[in-house]
């Protein structure tokens, strides 16, 4: 998953490059390229790291040109260096890719009996050798583009340069998002809008199979059989040009902040609490039919669809199953007419998640995506669409976007109950209630005696090697989204388990050295806090080291066997249960990942939008 960004126009392209380069760099920051034409000549730059990398090497150049291509990546073949960087090119073409050329090696023999000489160790260099290929024998741009289409099994956004044709910029698209942007005399291309909202509004989003070839002026659409087509033009609210850090030292930390006032503004989107009514968007199938429900997603996503298991059958009665993306894809799966499909994401991009939602389409099923970005890839292809409203998330490990996405999916499980006559008004009006008292717990969480706690324990545990994760019921998934958390912020190995499933095997790993953090709430409603509290009995008769994470009357009880205490409010039922502890949890990850001297916006080895499978 990379960043693509390219213009032709009239002003300096290597600017508008590295500007929307920025704003893409959650796709991918282990290095970057730019590429322009200057004097019927390619002048590429290339660095390792981040963009500021690339802008230093630019700034010792004197570039000027109207026409340019520029990337940031996030390896897939080749390791992260100056040499695999993209733009590549061959004599006489130039390009960025985001994507996978699955059969490149295949291609690669091919071209390299042709003569080509590769320099990278990369899939995307046998592109421009392809491209010259086919250039070589049709003298026709759009010709070679669709003929290397054709060759090339994989994904791909492109972006192409040619050679002696200095004010054009070609185009493909499959499977990676692309979109072209229009201004005057000037166009531009990228991996989203965001990443051109300072230049133009106006934008042209291709589907798969699309091609097009820019100069300033006209944009020629086309397909994969070569056939003109037309394009709408959409024309999106302006972004908030620059998305800032508010004062706070990461995005991560004001996102962690933030989730008080994304809970309230979801309820505000969707919840009329004077009158226990849940508004969501028109369902495009009677939900009464649907009795079994499917929730795919990756990562984080895929841990509030393992909350939303709990949520939906405790509340609603309907049978959930939950599974993941890359999963679920290549599974075999019996799919049922009463079943409804559940896609979660917070960038409606990760490729994963879209490969599962074309293969559920492609078997008839009824969609229904949550995503936080409402003009994403999945949000075009869904039946219905419930956006969380947690606003750009832009740290790379996900926070409130997860909190959002519980939240809605606690609201679709009320709204099911209620639909399925499973849930009294009562009932309904104490859920909806339980929700909105959510936000003012959740800022106790962020009381300056909580924080002077979390931040000790965080200096704790910078040194651990390893670290689990307990808890029971729906603590347990709190306890796999705080593990992995850890993990891609702290670089720790850090488990999330079932406390139940412990002493089945992982109990082995329990000695002086292993911290244990046990998720112990109590919950009004179903109260697992003595099981868990036994299990972390048996952690304590090992000498592992607790952090007990409960509320006041859990930390009286069983504070005494725990070396570290992390104060909670107490749950008054499951969906609080859901989406407070685990702010906690957060709180401990950024303040480990801050005094290990990590780069907690952007971990190594990740990006914010998996767009690759
Ligand atoms: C979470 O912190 C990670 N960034 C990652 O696991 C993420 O949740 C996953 O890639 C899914 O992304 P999505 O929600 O945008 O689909």
């Amino acid at each position: 998953m990379c960043g693509i960004v390219g213009v032709v126009g009239n002003k300096n392209a290597t600017s508008i490059i590295i500007d929307g380069l920025k704003k893409l760099e959650y796709r991918g920051y282990d290095s970057a390229g730019i590429a322009v034409v200057e004097n019927g000549k390619f002048v590429t730059v290339k660095e390792e790291g981040k963009i500021t990398n690339l802008e230093k090497a630019l700034s010792q150049q004197k570039i000027s040109s109207s026409i340019g291509i520029g990337h940031t990546r996030w390896a897939t073949h080749g390791k992260p260096s100056k040499e695999n960087a993209h733009p590549h090119a061959s004599s006489n073409v130039c390009v960025v890719h985001n994507g996978i050329i699955e059969n490149h090696q295949e291609l690669k023999n091919k071209l390299q009996k042709s003569g080509a000489k590769f320099l990278s160790e990369t899939d995307t260099e046998v592109v421009p050798h392809l491209i010259e290929f086919h250039f070589e024998k049709t003298g026709n741009i759009k010709e070679s583009l669709l003929a290397t289409a054709k060759e090339i099994k994989g994904t791909f956004a492109l972006a192409v340069m040619f050679k002696g044709h200095e004010n054009v910029i070609a185009v493909a698209k499959r499977g990676s998002p692309l979109v072209l942007g229009l201004g005057e005399n000037e166009n531009y291309i990228a991996s989203d809008y965001y990443a051109l909202s300072e230049n133009t509004h106006k934008i042209i989003a291709l589907e798969d199979e699309e091609f097009a070839i820019i100069t300033p002026d006209k944009i020629e659409f086309f397909n994969e059989q070569g056939a003109e087509i037309k394009k709408s033009v959409k024309v999106m609210e302006p972004e908030k040009a620059r998305i800032s850090k508010d004062g706070f030292d990461h995005f991560m930390l004001k996102e962690i902040y933030e989730q008080p006032r994304v809970l309230e503004e979801t309820i505000q989107a969707y919840v009329d609490l004077s009158s226990s009514s849940i508004h969501l968007p028109n369902f495009a199938f009677d939900l009464k039919s649907i009795n079994k429900i499917t929730i795919i997603a990756c990562g984080t996503s895929y841990y509030s669809g393992m909350c939303a298991k709990y949520l939906i059958e405790e509340i609603a009665g309907v049978e959930v199953e939950v599974d993941i993306a890359s999963e679920f894809r290549y599974r075999s799966h019996p799919f049922r007419e009463d079943n409804l499909m559940i896609f979660v994401s917070q960038s409606g991009e990760t490729a994963d998640t879209l490969a599962a939602l074309k293969f559920a389409k492609q078997n008839n099923q009824k969609i229904l995506s949550i995503v936080n970005a409402p003009h994403s890839t999945m949000a075009q292809l869904s039946d219905v669409v419930v956006r969380t409203v947690a606003g750009p998330e832009i740290g790379v490990a996900s926070t409130k976007a997860y909190t959002a996405q519980v939240t809605i999916l606690g609201l679709l499980a009320i709204h099911f109950a209620c639909v399925k006559g499973r849930i009294s008004p009562e009932k309904k009006a104490k859920l909806l209630q339980e929700l909105a008292e959510s936000g003012s717990k959740m800022t106790h969480l962020f009381d300056e005696k909580q924080l002077t706690n979390i931040k000790k324990i965080s200096k704790s545990l910078t040194r651990a090697k390893n670290l689990l994760y307990i808890g029971r019921g729906i603590s347990q998934i709190t306890a796999f989204e705080a593990a992995l958390k850890f993990r891609e912020l702290s670089y720790i190995n850090a488990q999330g388990i079932a406390a139940g499933e412990l002493k089945h095997g992982t109990i082995a790993l329990i000695d002086n050295k292993m911290p244990v953090i046990v998720i112990a709430p109590h919950n009004a409603n179903n109260d697992l806090f003595e099981k868990t509290a036994s299990n972390a009995q048996e952690v304590n008769a090992r000498g592992g080291k607790i952090i007990f994470v409960s509320d006041k009357k859990g930390i009286k009880q069983f504070g005494k066997m725990a070396n570290k205490k992390i104060e909670i409010p107490e749950m008054s039922g499951i969906i609080q249960e859901a989406i407070l502890p685990v702010i906690s949890t957060q709180l401990l990850a950024y303040y480990v990942a801050l005094y290990k001297g990590n780069d907690v916006d952007q971990p190594r080895n990740l990006a914010k939008s998996v767009t690759v499978e």
